[in-house]
């Protein structure tokens, strides 16, 4: 019997001795499951409720204020009156049952009678939607997939309970992946749901927007998800809302949870392992991932919310911005001091001060004026530029100065009060309302003012901030939020920074075209990105590239995300680490944090390591803050500028391999950030590993995260890897058994970088920029040799920026395989036509134990080196297109 059974058994053991009316019993802290999460809990209070009152057996850290952090005093008995289960009907796609509550919850409104359907919709994933039986309420939407019949052979086996409450099952361990009977206290009320199920294990990944370790703590700590303009700290909601989950199961394998829902939600992980969800709002719509392993359980994740857009190649390069470059000349300046210093950039950023009065769609006609030819030197330097916008538009202009606000008006876009007119709050340039971008009127409304804008300034990418959407007062500039209403005040309120759910934006009563924006306010930034995506493809014909700092499960289909104002300080690098791994655990693999720190001032060392890092993020750019010292790459010493250049060079010699990954991520799924223990779900000494990460599943990064260190304690997974960089002067590769740690030299000019055994990496020659890369395109094969001298690869290729190079055809994949000393490239669709100009510029490969005499490539000689220590061979052949078939032999 498994642990949790063992423990259940027992708690039933106690139940059945109790002598108390209701069956309290003496339930094992880590099983009472929480009746009153209200700061105010009293005995009286708790008793009203029906639950049982009892201090706990651990000490209370925080008993006085409540029970969130702790073990609850108020627990439900285990006959709490709940729904009962009616009989399963049969359904085309699996079955559907009544769910009947006799008895009313302590909450307002129960909803008395509910509906569950169970669809088995593949064989590895199963959905399930509790909703009201009578009556229809506020479902997300988002695209989900259509589904034509019933899963044929599913993994998974689902138990009604015989009163109330279901298990799902994976059928070949028997373990038990989601149980609700474990709390008798689901309650679905109008704005009160609340539903537990037991966790597998205790390790717990995901459920986003929250700073956290990787491994989510499970000491009754709460998620609260509601969109909020909220600077990185722990226990509070952040930007964005991604109520998935990833758990291990004993045996390593792992399952998904994810509950579309975009009400106001808390989520509590408590130690028995459980999870108990209370959203205000909207129905239960359960998605259940039976992955095996986590990379399949992202996968499978993303076939629901749909796959991460495709970036055009320049994306992949070195991205700069800051807040107050002033003008065109001040970003001009660095952008030419970065040159001078030979440090790759491709993309340049302006924040807000290039608009005049911090309007969007204006410049600042003084210190900007000159943005388009900017933008068009920038172009001329195969550069790209991205400039911000925001969505709260000026309502304080006089009439007819302002198109945005005038047309937005005369097309009816803008989000409304309760009273019906247009709701003002206060953003950057003062009053200002709120596109609804779920108005029909607002795609066309956006898109005329992007267009004009763009006839200005060429932009190439869009940033859009303050999506949650932030509001710089509580709801409406002039009176607020009403005080007496249900929505704005809601009888349960989950743990949203503030205490109030308008805190820092909009009043919940207020009115969008899909409803009230009590329902679609964590909806606000994904509703833009959409808008903004369909935008930006039609005015540029070319692939759109947007960054979007609310995000909500689907955002990935059309934007990637920042990780919003961090500081320069030292641990956070570290949580950059692990917000990074969260996003592309939530479908959004373009993610990176503001390099060097977006709030106060950055030091030389702290900046030079972080450039380190980030250069190895998906998304890599560095941003700072109005009035910090700079911190482009460019304004250190030479030592620090050398060491930000080589990290860069690195990066962009591994761009095939990147946007291999972001090709295979929109194809179909595949991660590419990923925590260690993803590709070994059977290491549990991998589970917490979150100071290093994989990029795809040959790039091992262990980068420097205190001051003053020059090593780096780092853990391999089993198996063999190659050094990056030091290892032709002669560091040998590591071949591990199980997972090993390894003290590893980390000058201040160095980040560590392993390959792993088994691969074939593509890069290429780097240059500056991207541009100039693919103007002559000199490939280099990294052949990283396994234990066995196997290694496979593959690669993608397009011209980096059409529509649809893929779906088209318009694109060369290349598959690479290595044994017995030979390698072979094989070219398995070439409909690219640019890639008759690639050609083979050498090869490394690693894991050669002795010196061969000959290297051939198609049976011509080429001239080599071999470095015993480090067993490389570095090859140069005679000059051999890269589109063509090609076998390579050393012997
Ligand atoms: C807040 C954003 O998070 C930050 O990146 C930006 O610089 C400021 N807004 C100013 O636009």
């Amino acid at each position: 019997m498994d642990p949790i059974s063992v423990k259940r058994m027992l708690l039933w053991f106690c139940i059945i001795a109790s002598t108390h009316g209701k069956q309290c019993g003496q339930v094992d802290d880590n099983y009472r499951f929480d009746c009153h999460p209200e700061l105010d809990a009293s005995q009286q209070k708790c008793e009203a409720r029906g639950c049982c009152w009892a201090p706990g057996k651990s000490p209370a850290r925080d008993h006085a204020v409540g029970v969130e952090f702790d073990v609850p005093y108020c627990y439900y008995p285990l006959d709490y009156p709940g729904y009962v289960n009616g009989v399963p009907t049969p359904t085309e796609y699996g079955f559907t049952v009544n769910l009947t509550r006799t008895t009313k919850s302590y909450h307002p409104k129960d909803v008395m009678n509910l509906k569950m359907d169970v669809l088995y919709e593949t064989d590895s994933r199963l959905h399930i939607k509790i909703y009201d039986a009578d009556r229809r309420r506020f479902e997300v939407p988002i695209q989900t997939p259509p589904f034509t019949s019933k899963a044929g052979n599913p993994t998974y086996d689902v138990q009604l309970a015989p009163t109330s409450g279901f298990t799902v099952t994976r059928k070949t361990s028997k373990e038990v992946v989601f149980n609700t009977t474990i709390n008798p206290g689901f309650i679905f009320c109008d704005q009160f749901i609340q539903i537990s199920s037991s966790l597998s294990s205790s390790y717990i990944y995901g459920l986003g927007e929250h700073r956290s370790s990787l491994a989510l703590p499970i000491d009754w700590r709460r998620f609260t998800f509601w969109a909020r303009d909220q600077s990185p700290s722990p226990n509070i909601n952040l930007y964005g809302v991604h109520p998935l989950y990833y758990n291990l199961e004993p045996n390593g394998d792992t399952h998904g949870v994810f509950l579309l829902n975009s009400n106001a939600m808390d989520a509590i992980l408590q130690p028995a392992p459980a999870i108990t969800y209370r959203t205000i709002g909207g129905i239960l719509d359960f998605y259940i991932f039976l992955g095996h392993d986590p990379i399949d359980v992202v996968k499978q994740y993303q076939d629901v919310v749909g796959k991460p857009f495709m970036p055009p190649l320049w994306a992949l390069g070195f991205h700069l911005c800051r807040w107050g470059y002033n003008s065109v000349n001040g970003t001009m300046a660095v952008v030419e001091r970065m040159r001078e210093a030979s440090i790759p950039q491709d993309v340049q950023w302006n924040d807000i001060d290039y608009m005049e009065g911090e309007k969007d769609f204006t410049l600042n006609p003084t210190t900007y004026k000159n943005l388009t030819k900017l933008v068009a030197d920038l172009h001329a330097s195969g550069l790209h530029y991205v400039p911000i916008f925001y969505p709260a538009i000026s309502s304080s202009q006089s009439p007819g100065s302002y198109p945005p606000y005038d047309t937005g008006v005369t097309d009816n876009i803008f989000t409304k009060a309760d009273d019906g007119s247009i709701f003002i709050g206060k953003v950057w340039p003062g009053d200002a309302a709120y596109p609804d971008w779920f108005h029909p009127n607002a795609t066309r409304w956006w898109q005329t003012l992007a267009r004009k804008f763009h006839n200005a300034v060429d932009f190439d990418g869009m940033w859009l901030d303050m999506n949650e959407p932030s509001n710089f007062v509580d709801g409406r500039l002039q009176g607020g939020c009403l005080n007496n209403n249900t929505y704005d005040n809601p009888p349960y309120v989950p743990g949203v920074g503030g205490n109030s759910l308008y805190s820092k934006t909009l009043c919940p009563s207020a009115r969008q075209h899909a409803g009230l924006h009590y329902d679609v306010h964590s909806l606000y930034g994904l509703s833009e990105v959409r808008i903004s995506y369909t935008t930006l493809t039609n005015i540029r014909k070319k692939r759109p590239f947007i960054i979007s700092r609310s995000t909500f499960p689907s955002s990935g289909r059309y934007a990637g995300h920042w990780l919003g104002d961090n500081v320069s300080e030292w641990p956070e690098m570290h949580a950059s680490i692990i917000g990074i791994l969260n996003f592309n655990m939530f479908g959004m693999p373009m993610v990176g944090a503001d390099i060097c720190g977006f709030g106060g001032n950055t030091t030389e060392e702290l900046c030079t390591r972080w450039m380190q890092l980030g250069a190895f993020y998906p998304f890599s750019r560095n941003h700072n803050s109005l009035g910090m010292v700079d911190q482009d790459p460019a304004v250190f010493s030479k030592a620090s500028q050398d060491s930000s250049r080589d990290a860069l060079l690195n990066r962009y010699s591994i761009i095939p391999f990147l946007y291999t990954w972001f090709q295979m991520g929109n194809a179909n799924g595949s991660m590419m950030a990923r925590p260690l223990f993803f590709d070994f779900p059977y290491e549990p000494a991998l589970y917490d590993i979150d100071t290093q990460f994989m990029l795809g599943e040959e790039l091992l990064v262990s980068p420097v995260l205190t001051e003053g260190a020059t090593t780096v304690n780092a853990t391999f997974p089993p198996g063999r890897w190659y050094s990056n960089g030091a290892t032709i002067t002669g560091e040998p590769p590591m071949t591990f058994t199980k997972t090993t740690s390894v003290v590893l030299d980390a000058p201040l000019n160095k980040i560590n970088l392993h390959f792993r055994g088994g691969f074939v990496v593509p890069t290429m020659i780097p240059q500056q920029t991207t541009t100039k890369m693919v103007e002559n395109p000199l490939m280099i094969l990294l052949v990283c040799l396994d234990v066995d001298g196997t290694a496979k690869g593959h690669m993608y290729w397009d011209d980096g920026e059409s529509i649809g190079s893929f779906e088209n055809g318009h694109y060369t994949w290349w598959s690479f395989s290595a044994k017995n000393n030979e390698m072979m490239s094989t070219i398995d669709h070439d409909g690219f036509e640019g890639s008759s100009k690639m050609s083979f510029f050498g090869f490394l490969v690693e894991g050669v134990s002795t010196k061969p005499t000959q290297v051939t490539a198609n049976g011509q000689t080429c001239q080599f080196e071999y470095f015993q220590t480090s067993q490389i061979l570095d090859i140069t052949c005679p000059k051999m297109p890269f589109n063509k078939p090609m076998t390579l032999k050393w012997s």
